[in-house]
């Protein structure tokens, strides 16, 4: 029995896994509206918060799998990279919660988390795969051979595509978090209407920082009546630029390295052309797909200590030296 933790932005979560992979729990204390009306995560709003919700998510957790603490073997906690302050509390909870019974810890780097979550559940995922995690925060495509590590194909240069669809949300007065709003903005939309730019930079690079600010001119450009008129297109234009930027690469990576079977995940995940592009995609290449469900797909702690399982633990009390990073070497 794993007990994991993640802090490492705005949710405060707790899950309890099994080690063959089942997830028992699988807690997640939003912060999205705490954070909303700032327009975006202001860190120490975030670390105060997850001060304060921490005990009571881990309880949660414990009560949700009907186990207690003396049923837990390991505990399994987010390291980095993400916000430092936020990345404290959940390390210090784990590393008090550990300490006082004498149990082993692990750290768990949170991309790995997000890499590894199509391998919790009944039909788990085997290695070799290859995997793209697109969220707020991050954007990148993996390859795995042992669950241990992934090797990075390519990321994004500068804005992740949860973050391209977050801005361009703003831009069109939608509100946050913008990946929900532009879907359901763009539905009747014509995703041809509007010649918005895919960039293609290194390899298996991403870069979304231009098709935002292009968004950006072309609402000045048509004004805000007009804007407002043509919504739909706009945003059904906007969503296609994102996911023909993913789906490309994540093709490019399917024919070039071999890939056999394939996992989405990150928030973006959710988005249904995504899911639809890909999906033919890996229907067309022969590919087996894998996409998590919503809540293994966003933060969340079930992952974390899903990965852990194939980590080596850190005995007590070696663990106690540990440090967060914002960023993993
Ligand atoms: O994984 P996640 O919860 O948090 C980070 O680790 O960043 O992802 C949140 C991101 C947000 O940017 C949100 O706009 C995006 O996922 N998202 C979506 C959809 N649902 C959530 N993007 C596109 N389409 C969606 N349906
Ligand atoms: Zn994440």
């Amino acid at each position: 029995m794993i007990l994991g933790i993640e802090t490492s932005c705005d949710d405060t979560c707790a899950a309890v896994v099994t080690t063959r992979g089942e997830v028992l729990s699988n807690v997640v204390a939003s912060q999205g509206l705490l954070h909303a009306e700032y327009g975006g995560v202001v860190p120490e709003i975030a670390s105060r918060r997850h001060l304060e919700l921490v005990d009571a998510v881990l309880e949660d957790a414990l009560e949700t799998a009907g186990v207690d603490l003396d049923a837990v073997d390991r505990v399994a906690v987010t390291n980095g990279p993400g916000l430092i302050g936020a990345l404290l509390v959940g390390l210090s909870a784990a590393k008090g919660l550990a300490a006082a019974r004498g149990l082993e810890l692990t750290p768990v780097d949170h991309l790995l988390g997000h890499v590894l979550a199509s391998t919790l559940g009944e039909n788990p995922i085997q290695p070799p795969f290859a995997c793209l995690v697109a969220s707020g925060g991050h954007t990148f495509l993996a390859q795995v051979d042992e669950p241990r590590s992934y090797r990075t194909l390519g990321s994004t240069l500068d804005d992740a595509a949860g973050e391209a669809f977050d801005k361009g949300a703003r831009i069109l007065g939608l509100g946050y978090p913008g990946g929900p709003l532009i879907q359901d903005a763009a539905e009747g939309g014509d995703p041809a209407a509007f010649d918005f730019p895919r960039s293609y930079p290194g390899d298996y690079d991403f870069s979304f920082s231009g098709l935002k600010t292009s968004l950006l001119y072309k609402v000045r450009d048509l004004g805000e009546e007009q804007a407002r008129e043509r919504l739909a297109d706009l945003a059904a234009s906007y969503q296609e630029a994102i996911v023909d930027a993913l789906a490309t690469r994540v093709r490019q990576a399917i024919t070039d390295e071999r890939v056999e079977r394939f996992a989405l995940g990150g928030g973006v995940a959710a988005n249904e052309p995504l899911r639809e592009r890909v999906g033919a995609l890996c229907d067309e290449l022969g590919v087996a797909l894998w996409i998590p469900p919503f809540d293994l797909c966003t933060d969340n702690a079930a992952m974390i200590a899903g990965a852990a399982r194939f980590l080596d633990p850190l005995p007590y009390p070696e663990y106690l030296a540990l440090d967060a990073a914002a960023r993993l070497a």
